[in-house]
């Protein structure tokens, strides 16, 4: 992008693909296209380039976040369940370098007891759950603040 001073990946995992269907009263009403427009449109203001990647396969994750996590700048991650068991895609964040915000749309330590250990917060630089949407917007004005030097 012309004048973008970072580049950020968005990246979702199994079955966020269904978000305005799947369980509206705990992820609510808006598609996954409602998200990334959302983004799409501050990443203009904020002068960050977005990259959207969504998979319900761990492999094809994985495949992608070797592709394109060399030379992005930073990387906001929702696995969805893979968050709780995948140590492959622990790996790869590790093995890539890539900044990465854990984000989650539910407050997963407010949930069934499988959901509030995440194996892959630990190599995360942060860690956002239970404010919707807006957490991954949180996370994007944080890239634009260290990519400016703050
Ligand atoms: C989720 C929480 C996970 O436990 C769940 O498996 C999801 C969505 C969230 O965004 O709240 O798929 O990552």
């Amino acid at each position: 992008m012309e004048n973008s001073v970072a580049k950020v990946l968005i990246v979702n995992g199994p079955n966020l693909n269904l978000l305005g269907k799947r369980e509206p009263d705990i992820y609510g009403d808006r598609s996954l296209g409602d998200l990334n427009q959302k983004l799409a449109d501050l990443a203009k203001e904020l002068k960050i380039e977005l990259e959207f990647f969504q998979s319900n396969s761990e492999g094809s994750i994985v495949d992608y976040i070797q592709t394109a996590g060399f030379d992005a700048d930073g990387m906001i991650i929702n696995p969805g369940a893979l968050s709780h068991s995948s140590y492959a895609l622990r790996d790869v964040i590790t093995a890539v370098g890539v900044d990465t915000i854990e984000v989650h749309l539910s407050n997963i330590y407010g949930r069934e007891e499988f959901r509030r250990q995440s194996v892959i917060a630990p190599v995360c630089c942060g860690h956002l759950a239970g404010f919707g949407f807006y957490g991954y917007a949180m996370a994007l004005s944080y890239f634009a603040d260290i990519s400016e030097g703050g």
